[in-house]
């Protein structure tokens, strides 16, 4: 005898109802806390996964059903389901809850998140739906407006994949902390405004809450990239903005085990003026169920609970790392062979005072060791090598602890001249507008003690005083994508 489908969702209400019961009583933790447990609780763990008390990963492509009923009332999403990987998956849900409740930490507001394949995707999936063609206007340029100083990927997607394949035109911000360099370049065509703060590798920044009282004025969403400060530093929902983006990959999974990205968007976005309720009531929930389960860059199970683990230490990581970097960057300040150091928390940066505002310590109130709020600045920093290009790629290649990889927030240090890696592609023009000169060195601070990175930044540096570099010829193999080895 059948159930019904009424059954299951009966069932489904109170399991819905005990879950958001649970998430209200893991909102009145404090960060770490949240940080450790997220929303996988002892009696999910016990009802469900055998006890584990670690979220298990689970590998398998897709989920079964009682019988029809039950699974007419999953596909509709009347009842919690996870279906098929590409959608969910309880592994991406354990993280999702993480996430949207580390980025609504201390907020009155609830977030949804949805766990992408990378950073890079994360982004698409945050911008494109509201590069949708107006029926009504089939024939309007639509444009958005963003920083200048983005990650190199993301001026690829912007300039490329949207400007110049989609003919969507990207308005770029110059001096992104001018609000009316923002204003003057909105108009009616203007579907959404986006920023990094800080940027990877200027550390450009602005204020996020004029920036954001400007999209609502205009009711489109306010899009923020918090991958380099993460919401152990900043939370840019808690300062009007609409959505957040994270390449999941940098700090958040510092031991650099995999590449993944996530939205987190806050619940209700009813101020926009976009023509889509669904997309409006739960942003990360409608694009989970719709356009990325047709276009499919969602992240795979076993990426979810590896960053998972990485989470559960973040605020206090961040906190070493920062300090580490601060003492580096003062460090290099005094250098005869260093020209600029480009790090938010140095005071003689133009933007301190602004990044004190937003850029502090989460709980650090509560912390034993501080008992008030301090200033946190993150563990990416730049510096600029006097004598040009020449000169910054010797001390590069003379760097021995510090790795040089295209890469960022490893409990490894990792260093990359931005100019010839990650920001290569976007041309010599664009650089110089995004002030991304070819003698900048990108430092990312890991979890070494001080003493041993300023010991190799020393030697490294002394290269300039005529200290010879080693060389080993390098062994490729036939296939590229496996490492060199290096001939004696
Ligand atoms: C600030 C920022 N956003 C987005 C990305 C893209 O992330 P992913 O490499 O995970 O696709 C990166 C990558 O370096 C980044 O630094």
């Amino acid at each position: 005898m059948s159930k019904g489908v009424n059954y299951y969702v009966e069932a489904g209400k109170r399991a819905m109802k005990w879950h958001a019961d649970y998430q209200k009583k893991m909102k009145q933790c404090r960060f770490d806390t949240i940080a450790v447990h997220g929303v996988y609780s002892m009696q999910e763990a016990l009802d469900f996964n055998q006890g584990a008390i670690i979220e298990p990963i689970y590998m398998s492509s897709s989920q079964a059903y009682r019988d029809s009923d039950e699974m007419e009332a999953a596909l509709s999403y009347q009842i919690p389901t996870w279906c098929y990987s590409r959608i969910a998956n309880p592994s991406m849900y354990y993280l999702e809850g993480v996430l949207a409740m580390l980025e609504t930490y201390g907020t009155k507001y609830t977030a949804t998140c949805c766990a992408t394949s990378s950073g890079m995707a994360a982004i698409a999936a945050a911008c494109d739906p509201f590069l949708t063609v107006d029926p009504k206007k089939p024939n309007e340029k639509m444009n958005f407006v963003a920083t200048c100083q983005v990650y190199g990927g993301t001026f690829q997607q912007f300039a490329v994949r949207k400007d110049q394949e989609k003919n969507i035109e990207w308005r770029k911000v110059v001096k992104s902390n001018d609000i009316k360099d923002w204003e003057k370049l909105i108009d009616k065509n203007t579907r959404f405004l986006y920023g990094e703060m800080p940027s990877n590798p200027g550390q450009a920044f602005f204020d996020l809450e004029k920036v954001a009282k400007l999209a609502n004025k205009f009711k489109i969403p306010l899009i923020i990239d918090n991958t380099v400060a993460t919401p152990a530093l900043l939370r840019p929902l808690a300062w009007g903005a609409d959505i957040v983006i994270q390449s999941v990959t940098k700090t958040l999974t510092s031991s650099g085990f995999g590449i993944s990205g996530a939205v987190i968007a806050r619940n209700n976005l009813s101020h926009l003026k976009i023509d889509n309720e669904p997309l409006k009531a739960n942003f990360g929930f409608y694009i989970k169920a719709l356009p990325n389960r047709d276009n499919g860059p969602n992240i795979s199970p076993i990426n979810a609970i590896l960053t998972i683990n990485d989470i559960r230490t973040l605020r206090s990581k961040i906190d070493m790392m920062s300090r580490t970097t601060m003492k580096i960057a003062k460090f290099l300040e005094k250098h005869k062979h260093i020209e600029q150091v480009d790090y938010l928390g140095l005071e003689s940066h133009p933007l301190h005072k602004l990044a004190n505002k937003y850029l502090v310590l989460v709980d650090s109130e509560f912390d034993e060791m501080y008992k008030k709020k301090v200033n946190r600045y993150g563990h990416l920093m730049s510096f600029r090598i006097k004598g040009g290009a020449k000169n910054a790629r010797l001390v590069f290649d003379a760097m021995e602890r510090i790795w040089r990889a295209t890469d960022l927030g490893r409990i490894k240090s990792v260093a990359t001249i931005p100019s010839i890696s990650t920001h290569q592609q976007q041309g010599e023009e664009a650089r110089k507008t995004a002030d991304i000169p070819a003698n900048l060195i990108r430092l990312c601070v890991g979890g070494e003690h001080p003493d041993d990175i300023i010991a190799d930044l020393t030697q490294a540096l002394s290269v300039l005083d005529g200290k010879k570099v080693k060389f080993t010829a390098p062994e490729y193999s036939a296939g590229g994508a496996s490492s060199a080895r290096l001939r004696k």
